[in-house]
């Protein structure tokens, strides 16, 4: 098991702190960028993608990162984020396949491209709605087969842009988008509570 990925020490800002293992991180990508209802622990899908996990890691070197793992943080913006500029971005490099609209596309019921927003997106809680994250994954990744084509500046305007509409709820939601903010996305990364087009993100 010496392999494992690693537990993680994770937390809120004002509540304590506990360490995750692979299975609950795991249960995190269901709930959180799946939008989704996540197996209970010990599941047979949890088993499996945790064997799978194991599987994957065997060999591999500990505590060195391996190319391909992940994606690089971009440095800050050099101009303001611009939803704008971003919009622009959009339209010129994501809305092929993501659409106008943002929806993606589905082909006999299965997603072919991701809707980036809505009610079928990722949800408020999921890595990606933050600026920074989003920002990198998009540069590394997108458009499609283009990763790294993108200039800095316009990964972290259409990360603003795509993060600047409503999606699911946090499923953490304490009944009140402020206090969900202050107690998780209490981050100039977050735009959730913040208010785009005149319109408070997050609030239901
Ligand atoms: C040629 C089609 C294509 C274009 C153009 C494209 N994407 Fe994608 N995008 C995809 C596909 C397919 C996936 C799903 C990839 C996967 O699951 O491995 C995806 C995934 C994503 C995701 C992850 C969504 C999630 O729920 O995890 C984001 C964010 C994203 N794209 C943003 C963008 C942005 C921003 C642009 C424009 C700069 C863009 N894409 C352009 C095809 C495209």
């Amino acid at each position: 098991m010496s392999h494992a990925p690693s537990p993680e020490w994770r937390g809120v800002a004002d509540g304590p702190h506990t360490v995750n293992t692979l299975a609950e991180r795991l249960q995190g990508c269901f709930r959180y960028s799946m939008n989704g209802k996540a197996p209970p622990l010990g599941d047979p899908v949890l088993v499996s993608l945790e064997a799978y996990a194991y599987w994957l890691a065997k060999g591999a070197p500990v505590g060195v990162p391996i190319p391909g793992r992940g994606y690089p943080k971009l440095p800050p913006p050099t101009l303001k984020a611009d939803y704008t500029r971003g919009s622009q971005v959009y339209a010129q490099h994501c809305a092929l396949c993501h659409g106008t609209d943002g929806q993606g596309q589905s082909s006999n019921g299965k997603s072919v491209f991701p809707p980036l927003w809505g009610p079928q997106s990722f949800n408020w809680g999921a890595g990606m709605h933050e600026l920074q994250n989003a920002a990198g994954f998009i540069k590394a990744n997108m458009p499609l087969g283009l990763g790294g084509t993108l200039s800095n500046q316009e990964a972290w305007d259409v990360a603003l842009f795509m993060d600047s509409h409503e999606r699911p709820q946090d499923p953490r939601f304490t009944g009140s988008v402020e206090s969900t903010r202050a107690r998780y996305h209490n981050s100039p990364n977050s735009l959730y509570g913040q208010v785009v087009n005149g319109h408070v993100l997050g609030s239901p």
